[in-house]
């Protein structure tokens, strides 16, 4: 048992430095709990004002902690924050970011042509050792990795909003995944204090499996005209436990979001009762109401 032990911390401390690809809410709380768990983190962005966002984003998110943690102690919250900040650099240069990664974490816009481009840059950039991941929400790993030469060191990584807070970490095995690279995934989910599951690379994983359906099924009991929005938001926490009721969750998580993963299994699996789609939901999004960050989505926001 001592063995197995040595040996498990020996694959872990192989993880040193992650690299972050994309700083929106998603790129940057990744960072935020990597570098909190005394990771070397760089966040690539190609837009140096996302990676502004980003820095304010990450610092005010640690000030959180940091108050929970050191209620009566500003010394200490204030020591918190920094010793975590100073692990994080920003960058706009994507492959010299890479190069002295043994994890790349990929949380850039859902486009499966962006991502595919992407990857084969991460690779020939990168290490032959590098493990290379996605934080996909919807997409297929076989889908985005294609065009990787080197497929056993691909996996996936599946966050959940907000970062800091959620404590599931889905690792996500496709085909070609080695086990090597899953123990490691594994082992980088604990080590960022994560719990974690394993997934095979279905749509939707577990959560986004069970949750997006159950979002849209809301959407249509309101559609119907069967409950109002706000009753059915207080049901589902009342009566399911649910922190957020489905409206506001949705209006969380982002319409525009919640519509491109429909839309895309909607697309790849046209006959599934689940996926079709919500004209509320599209004509929403196609007015720019987006939830929290565009100030209305379902509901309207200060
Ligand atoms: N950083 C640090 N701390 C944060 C934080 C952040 N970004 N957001 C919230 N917190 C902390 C607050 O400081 C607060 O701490 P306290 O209780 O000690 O004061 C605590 O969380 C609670 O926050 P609030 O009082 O502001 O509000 P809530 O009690 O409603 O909690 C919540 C907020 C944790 C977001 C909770 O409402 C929740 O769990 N909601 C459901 C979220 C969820 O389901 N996420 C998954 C979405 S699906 C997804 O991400 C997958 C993707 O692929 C689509």
């Amino acid at each position: 048992a001592a063995v197995r032990g040595l040996s498990t911390t020996a694959q872990l401390s192989k993880i040193n430095n992650v690299t972050v690809i994309g700083a929106g809410l998603m790129g940057s709380g990744i960072a935020q709990v990597s570098a909190n768990a005394k990771l070397n983190v760089v966040v690539v962005d190609s837009n140096q004002s996302a990676l502004d966002k980003a820095q304010k984003g990450i610092e005010s998110s640690l000030q959180r902690v940091a108050k929970k943690k050191h209620a009566d102690d500003a010394k200490a919250q204030t020591a918190l924050v920094s010793s975590v900040l100073d692990r994080i650099k920003m960058s706009t240069n994507m492959s010299d970011s890479v190069k002295d990664a043994d994890l790349v974490i990929e949380a850039i816009v859902e486009n499966i042509d962006i991502k595919r481009k992407l990857f084969a840059e991460v690779e020939a950039a990168a290490k032959p050792t590098t493990l290379i991941t996605t934080n996909t929400s919807s997409l297929r790993l076989a889908d985005i990795g294609l065009n990787l030469k080197d497929k056993t060191r691909f996996g996936g990584l599946h966050f959940f909003n907000p970062v800091p807070m959620m404590k599931l970490l889905e690792v996500v095995r496709h085909n070609d995944t080695s086990d090597d690279t899953f123990q490691k995934l594994m082992e980088y989910g604990k080590a960022v204090g994560k719990t974690t599951v394993a997934c095979k690379d279905t749509p939707g994983f577990i959560v986004n499996r069970l949750l997006v359906p159950y979002m849209f099924e809301a959407l249509r009991l309101y559609e119907r005209g069967d409950a109002s929005m706000p009753d059915i938001d207080v049901a589902m926490k009342l009566g399911a436990g649910y922190p957020m009721g489905p409206f506001e969750l949705s209006d969380y998580v982002g319409l525009d979001t919640c519509k491109f993963i429909m839309d895309g299994w909607h697309k790849q699996y046209p006959d599934e009762v689940a996926f079709k789609p919500s004209p509320l939901l599209d004509s929403l999004v196609d007015a720019g109401k987006t939830g929290r960050k565009s100030g209305e989505g379902f509901y309207k926001y200060k």
